[in-house]
């Protein structure tokens, strides 16, 4: 709910559980109030103290009062230069070359409907209300709107930022932050998702110290390194209790989210886009739209937290047909075969496939030009009638009639300099005039940012993809940007377009989508290189990691696990020893890991045993049956593995808590090691649940407050699931 109050200037979002609140003060300066657990409303600026405080400079308006600076106040929307000397969230450059703005109120308007954005993806649902502010400096022709997204029923306060160039001289615009969140002095942790390829999100958390801290990526992808989602909470804020805010970024390129302790102890948290290398020259007349950024409150600890993102995610964000649905299970033949594979070899294992209820194949890399290896191929989108002589219009049939869909890889963003395209269209790879250019991959990156580019993409996956019944498509991306600089644009405008870039890629998506509705698209970027609410809203879910092996993705699926949905989480199972790491698992442990995602396999199913293929036939039968609960469960974590107890262990409960999937994996063992009792979470204290169909009838209170007793179990990285009923 919104609610306006026009005489004060007071802006309040209602959520269910939250209170967000801003006031234009006498000044016209935009201060944020408050935002945290619901409060009844009225204005709470009386929370907001004034003070001279030394070589914090006040605005000339005001005379010879001194207790009021920009500096020292909760800002709305940040400003630079003329003030405040904190983290700015809008750089500019004035027609004058000065580096200034100075953002004041200047009306205000609430309306039902959320808004929607051209080109960007955004959250979406009618019951959407929205709010914006508009803001103007006073010495430019700068207008800046702020833009806010109001989803009651899942907590969740959308934002972004439009600014505009109502002066007829262009103006620049070095940063345009989405989020900016002013909050009053407290002990606070900030915690970010950080790794590396093959370690993604791990989880980190640190108290914030006087000064700014942060992540980001300057990599023209969201990146491995860091994710674009980011929390602050509380020094005491655990999963049960505490005050955390989650803030994500919709965006697949690069990004920074800083968080500054200032000098009086306040904190601020932005979020937006990377400004290091961004640069757009807003014409006279302009409009530039910032990503969209999205927030989450809870007051009760990070698991509220993840079940109002996860509900958000699966039901406003992801769109039908795939919204929260059912995925087949799949098989990819990537680690089973890498480059050396036939359709003879993929007929094979598709037909080990078939009577273990799998029920999609997935071609992956190799398939097309002359692509043997990863050094050459990338760009010609045509079969190779070596691997596949009679092409994917022979392949698809075949395996129809075995009851297999069919999908396959594809990496359209890049070209390989040993390739067709490259020799025809050297110009079309991102690269400045005079420079060699860093090579990753040993592969270039296609210019996005050019519609010939796009559309001739577009034409070559229309050629496959009507070559044949092809269901899904997983779309690759394996290389960080360098040398971004495009043909298409003069000089000044060469800081647009790594973020020309990303709009490009979104407007292909778009189009594929548009074209090809029933199409399922998984992301993918070297595994979870590109892991972000920007590309899940064009692919309903993304390779999670190319570490496939279970316990590594224990960590990585836990980290993931605080924003994003396990519907979302691509995750398989695979050959023992580990292709990554070497590490020997049971089968049983690798399927409960992958089970709490998608769920498929990424091994050569012929080299499996018959007691193999029994476990895995279990495995792909218990994946139908606990599916709809792992897609449409509250998400509970109930350890922490970098805390390392020896175990770790997670829930998925159905939204009317009479069902529930307990899931626990052991690590390495040793002797004499404690007993386990797994405290559960979420069940109805008045239910009585059977496990695994067992004659016993368990309170939940009891399950939950005195816990469940785990059975030994020897050997290493050994693993259970209980499944709940009441
Ligand atoms: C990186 C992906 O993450 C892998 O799963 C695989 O598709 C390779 N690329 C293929 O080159």
């Amino acid at each position: 709910m919104i609610v306006l109050d026009k005489d004060t200037r007071v802006f309040t979002l209602h959520t269910q559980n939250t209170t967000y609140q801003m006031k234009a003060d006498e000044n016209r300066v935009l201060l944020h109030t408050y935002y945290g657990p619901r409060v009844g409303g009225g204005d709470l600026s009386y929370l907001i103290q004034y003070a001279d405080r030394g070589f914090c400079p006040n605005p000339s308006e005001l005379g010879r009062r001194r207790d009021y600076s920009l500096d020292a106040l909760p800002q709305e929307y940040s400003t630079c230069g003329v003030g405040d000397f904190r983290l700015p969230s809008a750089q500019v450059e004035q027609p004058d070359g000065s580096r200034l703005l100075d953002l004041r109120y200047e009306s205000c308007e609430a309306r039902p409907g959320k808004y929607a954005l051209e080109g960007l993806p955004a959250f979406h649902g009618a019951e959407g209300e929205t709010l914006s502010v508009l803001l103007r400096d006073p010495s430019s022709s700068l207008e800046v709107e702020l833009l806010y997204g109001v989803f009651e029923a899942y907590d969740l306060i959308t934002r972004t930022v439009r600014i505009r160039n109502r002066g007829n001289r262009p103006v620049r615009l070095n940063q345009a932050a989405s989020l900016c969140l002013d909050l009053p002095p407290a002990e606070m942790d900030l915690i970010t998702f950080d790794g590396a390829h093959v370690r993604e999100r791990w989880m980190n958390r640190a108290p914030l110290r006087p000064g700014v801290q942060g992540v980001g990526s300057t990599r023209g992808t969201s990146s491995h390194q860091h994710n674009p989602f980011v929390m602050l909470c509380g020094r005491d804020a655990g999963e049960d209790h505490g005050l955390c805010y989650g803030a994500a970024l919709l965006y697949s390129g690069g990004f920074q989210a800083a968080a500054e302790r200032s000098q009086f102890g306040d904190i601020r948290l932005v979020l937006g886009m990377q400004p290091q290398g961004f640069s757009w020259v807003l014409g006279p007349g302009e409009c530039f739209t910032a990503p969209e950024a999205a927030m989450i409150c809870s007051p009760n600890g990070f698991t509220s937290m993840t079940h109002q993102f996860h509900r958000a995610v699966r039901e406003r964000l992801l769109r039908d047909p795939y919204a929260g649905k059912q995925r087949p299970v799949l098989v990819n033949n990537w680690e089973a075969t890498y480059f050396d594979f036939d359709a003879e070899k993929l007929l094979e294992i598709a037909r080990e496939a078939a009577p273990l209820g799998i029920r999609l194949l997935v071609m992956d890399d190799g398939w097309f030009g002359q692509r043997n290896d990863d050094f050459g191929g990338l760009g010609d989108w045509t079969v190779n009638r070596r691997k596949l002589p009679g092409g994917l219009e022979a392949l698809a049939p075949r395996l129809r009639e075995l009851g297999m869909q069919f999908g396959l890889w594809v990496e359209p963003e890049m070209v390989s300099e040993d390739s067709a395209l490259y020799r025809e269209h050297p110009e079309w790879a991102m690269r400045a005039p005079g420079r060699p250019g860093a090579r990753g991959r040993s592969q270039l990156v296609l210019d996005l940012s050019r519609r010939e580019v796009r559309d001739h993409l577009f034409n070559a996956l229309r050629s496959v993809l009507d070559s044949a019944e092809i269901a899904y498509v997983k779309w690759d991306m394996n290389r960080s940007f360098t040398d971004i600089w495009s043909a298409a644009l003069p000089p000044e405008r060469q800081g647009e377009t790594a973020h020309r870039y990303i709009l490009g890629l979104y407007e292909l998506l778009e189009r594929l989508r548009q074209a090809y509705p029933e199409l399922l698209v998984e992301g993918c970027s070297g595994g979870g290189g590109r892991f972000d609410l920007g590309m899940l809203y064009y692919t309903p879910q993304i390779w999670c990691s190319d570490n496939s092996d279970a316990i590594d993705r224990l960590r990585i699926q836990y980290g993931t696990s605080f924003c994003y949905p396990p519907v979302c989480v691509g995750a398989h199972v695979s050959a023992s020893p580990n292709e990554q790491n070497g590490r020997v698992t049971p089968l049983e442990t690798r399927g409960v890991v992958a089970m709490s995602g998608t769920f498929g396999y990424e091994m050569d199913l012929c080299r499996c045993t018959p007691e193999e293929r029994e476990i895995i036939r279990r495995q792909t039968e218990d994946f139908h049956r606990y599916g709809e609960l792992i897609r449409q469960g509250d998400y509970y974590r109930l350890s922490e593995p970098f805390q390392d107890p020896g175990y770790t262990a997670w829930a998925h409960v159905a939204p009317d808590r009479r069902e529930a999937l307990v899931s626990l994996v052991t690590g390495s063992t040793w002797a004499a090691q404690p007993f386990v009792t797994l405290k559960l979470k979420g069940l109805d204290p008045a239910a009585k649940y059977r496990i695994n169909g067992g004659k016993t009838l368990w309170p939940g209170d009891a399950l939950m407050y005195a816990g469940y007793p785990i059975p030994p179990m020897r050997g290493d990285y050994q693993s259970l699931q209980l499944h709940l009923e009441a």
